[in-house]
């Protein structure tokens, strides 16, 4: 249900989150444009990057061979960054902030992935975010070797994609634990089923927090009579 005044989108801080080859990337888009028909000022944005310097630290951590104190360091030095010139200002202004993966993806992948230690992960959490955290996450959750297969298919392999599949196995174990730990911030969405319906879930994912208005124009309806 809506209700007639309706709950203040802006100032919520959205994350997009799964293993490579989970499709999440393809469906951020449609996310921002249904919380934009709803008069929502979306900011979109993505990890490691965001900003000119969070940037450049992605480049490097995607293709320099490093070890994983070092990947840990350089994706919270872009996230440091990311939070100061994009994330903290948009939510103050009222903005929603959609973004292409967070601290989540640090402790799948570094944390669970690597093996790296999660206290040192916590600590670095609490100097760069100073509290912040996602209001709602948004897991796309698919079988590893279902997401090499998709991977495969699509593009060629940066440094992290080359890993194997038991890499992406503890990766996907990993999100699992954060969100175990915190429920009620997590929504995983079945990336296995059809485009069409990981989307419509990812939707609904984000209609259920009831922090929308109705849309300001009518969106074009959906094609019942295929069902
Ligand atoms: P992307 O391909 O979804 O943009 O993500 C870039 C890669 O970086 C992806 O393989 C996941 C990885 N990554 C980490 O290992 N740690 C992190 O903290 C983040 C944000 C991404």
């Amino acid at each position: 249900m809506i209700s007639a005044t309706p709950a203040r989108a802006g100032g919520r801080f959205v994350t997009v989150e799964g293993i490579d080859g989970a499709g999440k990337s393809s469906h951020i888009e449609a996310l921002a444009d249904w919380a934009r028909a709803r008069g929502v000022d979306v900011v979109l944005t993505r990890e490691p990057g965001g900003t000119p310097l969070a940037e450049r630290l992605r480049d490097l951590f995607l293709h320099e061979p490093m070890d994983p104190l070092t990947e840990a360091l350089l994706v919270f030095a872009a996230r440091r960054d990311h939070l100061r010139q994009v994330i903290e200002p948009a939510l103050s202004r009222g903005a929603m902030v959609l973004c292409d993966r967070f601290t989540d993806a640090t402790f799948a992948y570094q944390g669970a992935g690597r093996g790296f230690d999660l206290a040192v992960l916590s600590q670095l959490e609490t100097w760069v975010q100073q509290g912040r955290q996602p209001d709602l996450t948004l897991w796309f959750d698919l079988d590893p070797t279902e997401a090499a297969r998709r991977r495969a298919a699509v593009r060629s392999a940066d440094r992290l994609e080359r890993e194997d599949e038991s890499f992406f196995t503890r990766v996907r174990d990993g999100y699992a634990q954060r969100a175990q730990a915190t429920p009620a911030r997590f929504a995983r969405i079945d990336a296995a089923q059809t485009r069409e319906a990981v989307r419509a879930d990812a939707i609904a994912a984000l209609a259920e927090r009831g922090w929308f208005p109705q849309p300001l124009s009518p969106l074009p309806a959906t094609d019942d009579r295929r069902a």
